[in-house]
Parts: structure tokens; sequence; C-alpha cells
């Protein structure tokens, strides 16, 4: 019997099980997926914990906005599509009915993508959520040009080595801002231009340092929390913060001043297909080339699922928890 990743009340990551299920047949205009590998995402975590920004539906809620695997049936009314077809899952605003924590799920055909020819099911699973945002944030969004510099906070997020390679990607300079010293070699090495860890030195200081005194073109921030109005004044007269994530729940305290400000969220994008198709393009032709390559920090197995979450929740990673099915 197929298996899903279900929690009845939200909570520390015990409240994850795993049940046995019949799957459900796809219909008008669904595709069903068998998942083969999913990423373990913040958002799930924070869905799971009882601090999702949208409505979750327990009991029986069911977790993942992130996974790829096989199209094993088509329901009626879709094209373009078959049976045997590898997809990853674009955008899942209703991760809590069809999540991707399971061997099958059933979802629009809108909101499947071609999983990029050559990308294995572990790199496809790390790939979508962690690009897509970097890439709406920076270049939709921020409109980031090449020679622009750009502030990137907790750099080894995914989100955070995905906004670095799409950066250089752009011939943008990506300054990577990362709360462990420890962390700065495998920064450089995932192609930083340069390091600031915000336990050895002040970071607006670090970026006017590195940017002769001007300060950043833009900042992409997911840490937010108290620290974020003194984050602000790393960037120039005019320059662009663009908030992703919350990682401190504390209260934010926004800047003021002459700064354009944007809070991102990706489905902003991902839910819009022309903009998908762009994302897509643009995913494609940078592993085509080599620029983009997804960092893994870990893979589990199905069955250590509330693993992958204790491991989420150190906070010592580098790149994305990814769970195979
Ligand atoms: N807006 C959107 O649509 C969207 C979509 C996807 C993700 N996000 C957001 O993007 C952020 C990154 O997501 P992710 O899944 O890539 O990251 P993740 O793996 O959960 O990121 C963990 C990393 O964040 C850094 N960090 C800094 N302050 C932290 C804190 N107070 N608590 C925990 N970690 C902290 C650490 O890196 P360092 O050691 O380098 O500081 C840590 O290794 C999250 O805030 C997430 O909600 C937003």
């Amino acid at each position: 019997m197929p298996r899903v990743v279900i929690f009845d009340e939200t909570g520390d990551p015990d409240v994850l099980h795993i049940v046995e299920e019949p799957i459900a047949d796809p219909g008008a205009g669904e595709v069903r997926i068998r998942i083969e590998a999913f990423g373990v995402n913040r958002l799930d975590q924070m869905a799971r914990a009882g601090a999702s920004p949208r409505p979750i539906r327990l009991p029986h809620a069911r977790l993942g906005i992130e996974g790829t695997g096989v199209i094993d049936a088509v329901g009626p009314d879709v094209e373009g599509i078959e049976v045997g077809d590898a997809v990853m899952i674009a955008a899942l605003p209703d991760a809590d009915v069809r999540g991707a924590y399971a061997d099958y799920t059933v979802v629009p055909v809108t909101a499947v993508v071609p999983r990029p020819p050559g990308a294995s099911a572990i790199d496809a699973a790390a790939l979508w959520v962690s690009y897509s945002t970097a890439y709406g944030a920076l270049v939709e969004k921020a409109g980031m040009r090449p020679g622009d510099h750009v502030l990137i906070t907790a750099a080894s997020s995914s989100v955070g080595l995905a906004a670095i390679q799409i950066a250089n990607q752009i011939g943008a300079v990506p300054i990577a801002v990362t709360s462990h010293s420890a962390k700065k070699d495998a920064l450089l090495a995932a192609r930083a231009a340069t390091v600031i860890a915000t336990d050895e030195e002040n970071v607006a200081e670090a970026a006017r340092r590195h940017t002769g005194g001007v300060g950043v073109d833009i900042i992409l921030d997911s840490v937010m929390g108290p620290g974020l109005a003194e984050l602000a004044t790393a960037a120039k007269f005019g320059g662009t913060l663009i908030t992703a994530g919350w990682l401190d729940p504390r209260p934010a305290s926004f800047p003021v001043g002459a700064l354009t400000i944007y809070r991102y969220m990706s489905f902003e994008h991902t839910l819009d297909p022309v903009v998908v198709r762009r994302i897509a393009a643009f995913l494609s032709a940078g592993l085509r080339f080599g620029a983009l390559k997804p960092t893994i920090d870990k893979v589990f197995a199905f069955e250590d699922v509330v693993e992958a979450h204790r491991h989420l929740e150190k906070g010592q990673q580098i790149g994305k928890i990814v769970v195979t099915v």
C-alpha cells in the first residue's frame, strides 16, 4: 500500500508519522506523480511546528511543497504531458492536502514543470523551491543586473546558495553573510565573492568596506528579526532590500530611509505560468552550462523523515536536505 507522511497535531518532528493509504485517481486537469525524492523546506518545518503563514487543515495534514518524480496517471482534459514524463512540482500552496512527502500525490497539471534533462532525482528535489525563490526575488523583483553587489544573508541555506550561483550566472557580485564563521571556507568554495560572518564582524561595516564605502545594490535577507534595520544600512543610497524569510522569529525592525523594500513570497511567481516558463528556462540554461548546481547537505531515507526534520532544526546544514522515496 502507498505511504504518506501525515501529522494530526502541530509540534516537534515526532508528530510526523507514516501511514498507508490507497492512491487517488487524478481528476480533470490533474496528474498523479510517483514521487522519487522531495526537498525538506523551512516552510514544511513551520507548518509542522504550528507557525505556518497559511492555515493547515488538521488532523491528517500532509506535508511537502517540493518534490520530483514520474507522471503515473493523467486525468481528463490534460494535454502536453504523458505517463512516464519526469517532472518537478512548481507550486503547492495546498501542501497540507497534496503534500509531496509520499509515494504519490495528485496535483493540477499547471503545478508541474519538466525535470531538466540530465538532472538526477536528488538534484531535482533540491532545485525548484530554492532556485525559483532566489531567481524570483533577485531577478524578477529586485531587477539584479551584471555588476550589482548583492548581500545574501543565511548564505548556507539552500536559498542563499542558489542566490550566490544565480548572482554569478548573471555577472553580479555575491557577498555571503553567514551566522557561523566555520562555514566561511565552504561559502567561498560555493563561489561567494567574499564572506561576512556575523559571529566575528559587523555586517554593515564589512559590506561598506567591500564596496569602497558605497554600500551594496541589493540585500536579499531571509533572517529579518530585530537586526533588520541595522542590516539595511549595508545598502547604498537608493538600494533595494528584499526579504524572503524570517528565520529569526522575533519581531523585525523595518528600516526607514531611501531604500526600496519588498517582502517576497515565491507563490507570486510560481503560480504564474508565464513566469514559471521563464524560471524553468533560466534554470535549465544554468544547469546546462554548469553555472547552477544544487548543493545537497544530506540525503535521508523515507522512513527517516523525522530525523530529516531534526537535522533541519539544528541549523548546521550547508544546502538542501533531501529525502528519497
Ligand atoms: N519567500 C519565499 O517564497 C520563500 C521560499 C522558500 C524559502 N524561503 C525562506 O528562505 C529561508 C531559507 O530557507 P531554506 O529552506 O533555504 O533554509 P534553511 O536550510 O532552513 O536555512 C538554514 C540556514 O539559515 C541560516 N540561519 C540564519 N539565521 C538563522 C536562524 N535564526 N535560525 C536558523 N537558521 C538561520 C543558517 O545559515 P548560516 O549559518 O549561513 O547563517 C542555517 O544553516 C527561510 O527563511 C525560508 O522560509 C522563502
